[in-house]
């Protein structure tokens, strides 16, 4: 066969085509369909293996061998394209993404202590150097403890003092002050002397306003035991004020009246603001209150098992909302349980 058969021509043609097309294909999709076209079963080149015998006889192996030939050859290319476009994929994406380690990380905002929680740990601390442990009592509490027991029966005007929430059980309260906790230990230790600090929740039916607010913490003071004198009461609220604020604060205590103590006071430390002389924080007198305190009335002693005849004792009732606001000057009592993180990140 001299001159060149007219199927191997049309090969040619199609491997030329074929050849082009494949030049230009930039994507796995464009090469899958270019697959389709020319190296499926229904492709093109195959089905010059159905046409061989259009050719004379003696020219059909050559022809199926260069069909083959052609076949092997787009094959080839086939998957030198792909491999280059797998490869091109992945260099985009290793571009794309790329992670740029000496980048600075990414700071991870970290928790912290709520500001009581701090200011409560320090008074523990302070009390616990002077003898004090912590003692808890439950903050839903019998009107028996929170009230009748501490010497303020259910006639008594004294209970104006405290707007008190109710339960749906008779009887039954959140406590209004840290106070009923005295009545719990001196069941449970007496009549061996006690030094507790009774900490927690109070909860009390207020209007609120920069310094009110319907939670707020105590923390209750109370020492048990004989010969115990208001001496000692003055020494410890004043080593405790020394310690919270600093040695050269001026403290006072002023007589004041709760019914569970007698006799009873308020101890004050010098207004931070205007050093004593009289401004608006303190409402010109010059002196802020931080605690009520005074002696075991002889009625509470003796509901705690406690013969008032032997044994004396003091309580005091600090609060630790009031001790921060005067130690950062903090101006609202509504930012503690506001859970604004502006504010709780200050501390
Ligand atoms: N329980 C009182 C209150 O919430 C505070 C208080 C005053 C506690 C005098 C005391 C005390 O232990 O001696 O208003």
């Amino acid at each position: 066969m001299s001159e060149k058969s007219g199927l191997i021509q049309e090969l040619e043609a199609l491997q030329a085509k074929a050849e082009l097309e494949l030049k230009n294909i930039q994507d796995s999709a464009a090469l899958q369909s270019w697959r389709a076209e020319y190296l499926s079963r229904s492709a093109e080149v195959m089905s010059f293996f159905k046409r061989l015998p259009e050719a004379p006889i003696e020219d059909r192996p050559r022809i199926g061998q260069f069909a083959n030939q052609v076949k092997t050859i787009l094959e080839t290319q086939f998957e030198k394209k792909e491999s280059a476009i797998k490869q091109a994929d992945l260099d985009a994406n290793l571009q794309n993404e790329r992670l740029d380690v000496t980048l600075p990380g990414r700071e991870t905002t970290r928790g912290r202590l709520h500001i009581q929680t701090l200011v409560l740990r320090e008074i523990y601390r302070i009390f616990a150097e002077m003898g004090f442990q912590v003692y808890r009592s439950p903050e839903v509490e019998t009107d028996e403890n929170n009230f009748e027991l501490l010497n303020i029966p259910a006639y008594h005007p004294a209970r104006d003092l405290w707007d008190t929430f109710y339960t749906t059980k008779p009887g039954v309260i959140m406590r209004t002050h840290t106070s009923p906790g005295q009545v719990r230990a001196m069941r449970e230790f007496a009549p061996e002397p006690i030094r507790v600090t009774l900490p927690g929740m109070c909860y009390r039916y207020e209007q609120i306003d920069a310094s009110h607010e319907i939670q707020f913490n105590q923390v209750e003071l109370l020492a048990v035991g004989k010969n115990i004198t208001f001496g000692d009461m003055k020494g410890t609220l004043e080593e405790f004020a020394k310690r919270m604020y600093g040695e050269s604060v001026r403290t006072r205590i002023r007589p004041s009246y709760f019914p569970f103590v007698e006799p009873g006071g308020e101890m004050d430390v010098e207004c931070f603001v205007c050093g004593g002389k009289g401004c608006s924080v303190c409402g010109g007198k010059g002196w802020l209150e931080i605690l009520g305190c005074g002696m075991v009335h002889p009625v509470v002693l003796r509901n705690g098992g406690y013969d008032p005849e032997v044994y004396s004792g003091f309580a005091a009732g600090l609060g630790p909302e009031r001790i921060s606001m005067l130690r950062y000057r903090i101006d609202d009592i509504r930012n503690f349980w506001g859970n604004d993180v502006r504010f709780l990140e200050q501390f």
